[in-house]
């Protein structure tokens, strides 16, 4: 589905676009009508909400218009102030989430005109809302969504082009020309999807970590919030996302060497305040990956690990932000839930089709100890260090590095870890380990 990105935009928008203009008649929605509305919200849950998210800066900035976002499991419990003349739309990529729905129908109650954007055909929220207009994902299979959201984001793009040249804060040319860059974000998706690579390094580097950090300011720090709930989601490793510049207030603090930052810093307004906060939790010895665009000047040794996306209007970054974040949450999970030592024991790395296939880089990544090991110091602070399956570790052997301890092994008492450690099932570890 990551990789279905680039058709999924395309389907999506193609159809929107008229004579290079945004098209939204197939929901009766009218430059008039559009520019007419005093208020706007987006309710929504989860990805969707942080879609909607992304929706709120590109909207308030490109048609100076005020947007307020609620999660939807919030919006329908508070009697929320929306009535007559304001416009709710709704996110949702099955069109059956309770809280959205829920946050329709009280949206319609209070009598504000509702718009859903939705992506299965004839769900409830399609059926229910005053106007629909259908996201173009295709079936979404898995639990996490990605196509959906990306789709979701480029139909916020679209309404807020729509919305800027109908409250004439935009020219028609400025409009033209914002779609038209839309039209060419699929193609760099397929360029962000080669870098697929840079993804399977940072995912080595994380798949230790008992906790991580997503960091970013604007449209970045909504990709931090979605960054950060995918990976939690299928990797489940825990981690928060913070906007940058509320890190001084409390949560610097959870800063160590054992807790890796993802800062992502595609907004050059704004990019000096991301590099400082990353230098705040550097010195802190948090390893940090920063995801900039490929243009961006980047001074040496202000992060570990630089991930780099093909330069757009900044505006647009977020659909290409996704892309490495998603990659990112995927093969984070796959290193820590696949069976690892079972297929890195059996020594036939290129004779099995998985994960190797999936992960052709991470086997470079990764320092393999063998099975015996004896009293020794084994110094590998910043690679990941595996210990085979049914492997022994000598008492008093010293491990500094993260390690994945292979089933069945034999930690040994009073053997010395410094680091985080993956134990597999099976795996003893011994008594003042
Ligand atoms: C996360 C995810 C969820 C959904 C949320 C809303 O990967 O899939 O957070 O985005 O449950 O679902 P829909 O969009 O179907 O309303």
């Amino acid at each position: 589905e990551i990789h279905e990105q680039p058709t999924a935009v395309k389907t999506t928008i193609t159809p929107r676009i008229n004579e290079g203009m945004p098209d939204f008649s197939e929901c009766g929605l009218d430059d008039e009508k559009l520019a007419s509305y005093n208020n706007i919200y987006i309710v929504a849950c989860g990805t969707a909400m942080h879609a909607g998210m992304v929706g709120k800066y590109v909207i308030e900035k490109l048609a100076r218009t005020r947007v307020t976002v609620d999660m939807a499991s919030e919006f329908r419990y508070r009697d929320p102030i929306v009535g007559k003349g304001d416009l709710v739309i709704l996110i949702s990529q099955s069109g059956e989430t309770a809280d959205t729905r829920e946050a329709l129908l009280i949206s319609r109650k209070k009598g504000a005109d509702t718009l859903a954007f939705v992506n299965v055909k004839g769900s409830s929220i399609a059926r229910e809302a005053d106007m629909v207009m259908y996201t173009h994902a295709g079936p979404e299979i898995s639990v996490a969504s990605t196509k959906a959201f990306t789709v979701q984001i480029s139909m916020m793009y679209m309404f807020a082009f729509k919305l800027a040249y109908a409250k004439k804060v935009i020219t028609e040319e400025e409009c033209r020309e914002y779609v038209h860059k839309l039209t060419q974000i699929p193609q760099l998706i397929e360029k962000t999807l080669t870098h697929d690579d840079e993804a399977q390094y940072a995912a080595s580097r994380i798949m230790n970590a008992e906790s991580l950090l997503y960091i970013g300011r604007g449209l970045d720090y909504a990709l931090s919030m979605e960054g950060s709930l995918k990976l939690k989601e299928i990797s489940y490793i825990h981690s928060e996302a913070y906007a940058a510049g509320e890190l001084k207030h409390g949560p610097i603090a959870l800063i160590s060497e054992q807790t890796p930052v993802i800062a992502i810093a595609t907004q050059s307004n704004i990019i000096g305040k991301t590099l400082s906060n990353i230098s705040e939790v550097k010195s802190r010895g948090a390893k940090v990956v920063l995801m900039c665009s490929e243009d961006t000047v980047i001074k040496e040794n202000v992060a570990d690990y630089i991930i780099r996306i093909p330069q757009c209007d900044e505006l647009l970054m977020p659909i290409l932000a996704a892309v490495p974040l998603q990659l990112i949450a995927y093969y984070t999970a796959i290193l820590r839930l696949f069976n690892l030592d079972e297929t890195i024991a059996s020594g036939i790395f290129d004779g099995v089709t998985y994960p190797w296939e999936v992960l052709p880089k991470i086997k470079d990544y990764i320092i393999e100890l063998g099975n015996t090991l004896p009293t020794e110091e084994y110094d590998h602070p910043s690679e990941n260090i595996w210990i085979a399956k049914s492997a022994s570790v000598a008492p008093t052997a010293y491990i500094n590095g993260p390690c994945i301890i292979g089933r069945n092994a034999e930690v040994r008492h009073c053997a010395f870890i410094r680091g985080n450690a993956i134990v597999g099932e099976g795996a003893v570890v011994g008594n003042s380990t």
